[in-house]
């Protein structure tokens, strides 16, 4: 039975621009309760006012821990249940593997943290309700394929693939549990964090309605790992570049061979051999 349905409340965070933002679209078109969160709060409260009149808004940072259970309590109060969650919010980009430490925290802090605390501000009160519910987190292929650019966004998002996977073996072996966990995986998406390339969408990139649409389907058919395409790069793509990241622990390649002098031409034969 889909959570996304009629009279079910959802609670976003990052949910002014974006990914966040077009998932709230879609649940309220569902004909669901948004108890919406961001730290923007002009966008944040200008994009409220076009939902229900129902929905929340809550203006807050997911690195503070007193903000996130501040958005867990005005969703209780306001609906008196959650059934889909999603820690959503995030920053980009720019890091080295050295130096920049405060740069190093504050992605950290938002994109790794931000998403432990709206599992440990959410989760006992969503297992006392006893109705089905899902827990959605939003990783990035960048915490699991690894390229290298950003390395501390992409340290925080594989911290953000471990918990979930955790949270999601925890939840189905949680006595009468009935929440699911779920890790969304966008690929190139056209958003606030990506629209530095460019005014327009690019032709590869998807739009933020198609990763919710891929989403919801995902989700209603159960699955742990949304993992989403985009324009450039298909699921088979996507399926050979993770077979030859975990090869490189089983064959002794060198760290990110993808992307090494050596191993870049083998990479892309392999790949080629198995896309023609
Ligand atoms: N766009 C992509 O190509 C892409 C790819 C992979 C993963 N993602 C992930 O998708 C998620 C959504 O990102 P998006 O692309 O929609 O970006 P976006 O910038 O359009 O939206 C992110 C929203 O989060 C809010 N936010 C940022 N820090 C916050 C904080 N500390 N507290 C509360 N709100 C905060 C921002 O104000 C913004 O409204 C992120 O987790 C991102 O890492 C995006």
């Amino acid at each position: 039975m889909s959570v996304f349905k009629q009279g079910n409340v959802a609670v976003i965070t990052g949910a002014a621009s974006g990914i966040g933002r077009a998932a709230a679209t879609a649940f309220a078109k569902a004909g669901m309760r948004l108890c919406l969160f961001d730290r923007n709060a002009d966008e944040l409260e200008a994009f409220a006012a076009l939902l229900p009149a129902a929905t929340r808004a809550v203006v807050g940072d997911v690195a503070r821990y007193e903000d996130v259970e501040r958005l867990r309590d005005t969703a209780y109060e306001a609906f008196g249940a959650v059934h889909v969650l999603m820690n959503n919010a995030a920053i980009g980009h720019g890091s080295k593997s050295w130096g920049a430490r405060d740069r190093w925290a504050a992605i950290l802090d938002v994109n790794l943290w931000g998403v432990i605390h709206g599992v440990q501000a959410f989760t006992e009160r969503m297992l006392a309700q006893g109705a089905p519910a899902a827990i959605v987190n939003t990783g990035s292929k960048q915490g699991i394929t690894n390229p290298p650019g950003d390395p501390a966004y992409a340290v925080a998002k594989a911290g953000v693939r471990v918990l979930t996977e955790q949270l999601a073996h925890d939840l189905r072996n949680h006595p009468g549990g009935q929440i699911s966990g779920h890790l969304l995986v966008p690929g190139w998406t056209f958003t606030g964090l990506t629209a530095g390339q460019g005014a327009e969408k690019p032709a590869g990139a998807w739009t933020p309605d198609q990763v919710v649409e891929h989403m919801i389907g995902a989700v209603e058919a159960g699955e742990f790992y949304v993992y989403c395409p985009d324009n450039v790069v298909s699921e088979t793509l996507d399926a050979l570049r993770l077979q030859w990241s975990v090869g490189d622990i089983i064959e002794k390649r060198p760290a990110l061979s993808r992307w090494h002098p050596d191993w870049k031409a083998r990479f892309e034969l392999y790949a080629a051999e198995r896309l023609s």
